[in-house]
């Protein structure tokens, strides 16, 4: 079951490197993220929570290939997972969760996912706070 969507973010309400494609199944919104494959291309959404403090991210991605694709993700300039690899999920269709804690400011938090390998990162999703 998904969860609720009030603190979601959807990632085509941000910045892409890359296009908002909707050709694989599974997503809510409009689309995911497909990322361009290269080293820096990276994906950008802005989360308000409702105060400041350390909070929950569920980050939703898609990898259809057998190889991990890393990215650095940062809050607010600050790197909170360097590299983080993202694991297969087996195909394009099939989601996974990552789940990181994060310090966030009251107001908008800029959340940015960066592609750290050749691969560029997996599809992204959400991020959810
Ligand atoms: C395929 C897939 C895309 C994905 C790409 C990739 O082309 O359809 O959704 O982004 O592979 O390897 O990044």
């Amino acid at each position: 079951m998904r969860p609720a969507a009030g603190t979601r973010v959807e990632v085509e309400s941000g910045t892409c490197d890359g296009t908002i494609d909707s050709n694989h199944g599974g997503f809510s919104g409009t689309g995911f993220c497909n990322l361009t494959n290269a080293v820096g291309s990276a994906a950008q959404v802005s989360v308000t929570p409702s105060s400041a403090g350390s909070a929950a991210l569920t980050i939703r991605y898609y990898n259809g290939t057998t190889t991990a694709r890393p990215k650095d993700i940062s809050v607010n300039g600050t790197v909170a997972a360097a590299g983080h690899s993202f694991a297969s999920t087996g195909t394009w269709d099939a989601w996974a969760d990552y789940a990181l804690t994060v310090p966030l400011n009251a107001g908008a938090n800029t959340v940015r996912l960066v592609s750290t390998s050749a691969d560029g990162g997996p599809n992204q999703e959400y991020v959810q706070s």
